[in-house]
C-alpha cells in the first residue's frame, strides 16, 4: 500500500507515520492514542525526571501494544550567565509590573535537560523500539550502547551537512526537519537559522544524500503533504503541529484557542522563549522582544524569567507569554481524537497517492 516500506519495515509500526515528540505540551495519553491509531507514538523526555519516565512508560506499555519512541535533546548544558539573565530581567520587569508579579518569581529550574548517564541507564533499562534525538546525538559510546541494545536511533537535520553527520555518526534514520515545523529547529551544526531549507526542498536533497531511510517534517498536516512527502522520496512522516489540536494534548486553553484561529501566516520563528530559535504563533512577548533578540539568555535559561509571566496571563485567559509551538500548517488541522486523526491522515495520505499514480 505505501511506495516505500523502510521505515515501516524499521521501526515496525503499522503506518509510516511518527507522532512527534511534543516537550511540554503532551504526556503518555497522546502516545498511547497515536500509537493505537497505527503511528509511532512518541514520548519527549527533555522535561522529566527519571521517575516521571519510568512511570509515563507504565502507562504507556498497559494501553498501547505498537513499539514506541523515547525523545530527548542533545544540546550543550550551557551555564546561566548572571549578567545576562540579569538584563533580561530587566527588559521583562515592565510585564512583571502590568501583571502585578515580582522579578523575583523567576524560576531557577530550566525544566529542559540533555541526555546523560541516567538517561542511558534508564532507556537500556526500559528498551523502547526507537530513541530519537532533537539538537544532535549523545557521544559515540552512549550511542554505540543504544545501537547495541538494538534500539533504533533517529534525529533530526535541518540541512544536509546534518544529514550527512548524522548518518556517519550512526542514525537509523533521519527526521529531516523543514523550515515550516513548529517547535525548535533541531539544528545543531547550521550557521543562520534565516538559511534552513523548507520541507519541499530539503527532502529530496536529504534523500539524495543519505542512505538511511529520511522522515520528513515539517508542515504536513493533511493526506496531500503525506503523498508529497512520499513523492520527494521519504519513507515516512514526523507530525506535530496536527496532533496539538487532539484532546489528548496537554496544552492550556489560551493555547489550543489560538491553534483553532491561526491562519498560513500566523507563526514565526522566535528565540525569545527558550534562548534557541522554535515556531510559534505570533504572540505579545514575541512581538515586542522580538522575533528574535540578541538579549535572550542560551537555551534554555531564557525560558526561566517568562515562567512566572506565563502562567499569570495563562490564568488569566491569555496566552500573550506563552511558547505557542506550532507550525505553518496549523491552518490545515482539524480537531480529533489522536487514534482517530492518524487513521485518516494514513487514509487520506494513500487515497492522495493512489490517485496519482492513475
Ligand atoms: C509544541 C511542539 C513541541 C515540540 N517539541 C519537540 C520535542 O520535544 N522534541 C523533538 O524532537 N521535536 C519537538 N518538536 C518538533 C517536532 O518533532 C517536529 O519537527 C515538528 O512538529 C514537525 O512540524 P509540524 O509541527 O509542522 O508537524 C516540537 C514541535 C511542536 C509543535
Amino acid at each position: 500500500m505505501w511506495p516505500d516500506r523502510r521505515l515501516i519495515d524499521l521501526v515496525k509500526t503499522e503506518l509510516p507515520i511518527v507522532q512527534a515528540p511534543m516537550a511540554g505540551a503532551m504526556d503518555a495519553e497522546l502516545v498511547i492514542a497515536a500509537s493505537q491509531g497505527g503511528a509511532l507514538g512518541s514520548l519527549p523526555c527533555a522535561a522529566l525526571s527519571v521517575e516521571k519516565i519510568r512511570e509515563q512508560m507504565g502507562d504507556i506499555g498497559a494501553r498501547a501494544a505498537g513499539p514506541i519512541n523515547l525523545n530527548f535533546f542533545c544540546h550543550p548544558a550551557l551555564e546561566d550567565e548572571p549578567s545576562r539573565q540579569g538584563h533580561w530581567l530587566e527588559r521583562l520587569a515592565p510585564y512583571y509590573a502590568s501583571l502585578g508579579l515580582d522579578p523575583r518569581a523567576a524560576t531557577a529550574a530550566t525544566g529542559r535537560t540533555p541526555f546523560d548517564a541516567a538517561s542511558l541507564d534508564l532507556v537500556l533499562e526500559l528498551k523502547p523500539a526507537v530513541v530519537s534525538f532533537h539538537f544532535g546525538l549523545p557521544d559515540a559510546v552512549m550511542t554505540g550502547r543504544l545501537k547495541a541494545a538494538g534500539i533504533v536511533v533517529m534525529s533530526s537535520a535541518t540541512t544536509v551537512a546534518e544529514a550527512v553527520w548524522l548518518e556517519r555518526h550512526g542514525v537509523d534514520a533521519v527526521i529531516a526537519q523543514g523550515a515550516e515545523a513548529g517547535g525548535h529547529r533541531g539544528s545543531f551544526l547550521a550557521g543562520s537559522v534565516a538559511a534552513q531549507p523548507g520541507t519541499f526542498a530539503l527532502v529530496p536533497q536529504v534523500v539524495d544524500a543519505v542512505r538511511v531511510p529520511v522522515i520528513a517534517a515539517g508542515g504536513i498536516a493533511d493526506g496531500r503533504g503525506i503523498a508529497a512527502a512520499f513523492a520527494l522520496g521519504a519513507a515516512g512522516v514526523q507530525i506535530g503541529t496536527a496532533y496539538l489540536r487532539c484532546p489528548e494534548a496537554k496544552i492550556s486553553a489560551p493555547f489550543r484557542a489560538a491553534l483553532g484561529t491561526a491562519a498560513d501566516d500566523s507563526t514565526v520563528i522566535t528565540n525569545v522563549m527558550s534562548g534557541r530559535p522554535a515556531r510559534g504563533i505570533y504572540n505579545k512577548i514575541m512581538r515586542e522582544l522580538g522575533p528574535m533578540s540578541a538579549d535572550a539568555p542560551a537555551f534554555p535559561h531564557a525560558a526561566k524569567a517568562l515562567a512566572p509571566l506565563r502562567a499569570a496571563a495563562e490564568a488569566r485567559g491569555s496566552s500573550d507569554f506563552s511558547a505557542l509551538w506550532a507550525g505553518q500548517s496549523v491552518a490545515l488541522t482539524r480537531a480529533m481524537p489522536a487514534a482517530d486523526l492518524t487513521r485518516s491522515l494514513a487514509a487520506a495520505g494513500r487515497k492522495r497517492l493512489e490517485e496519482l499514480a492513475r
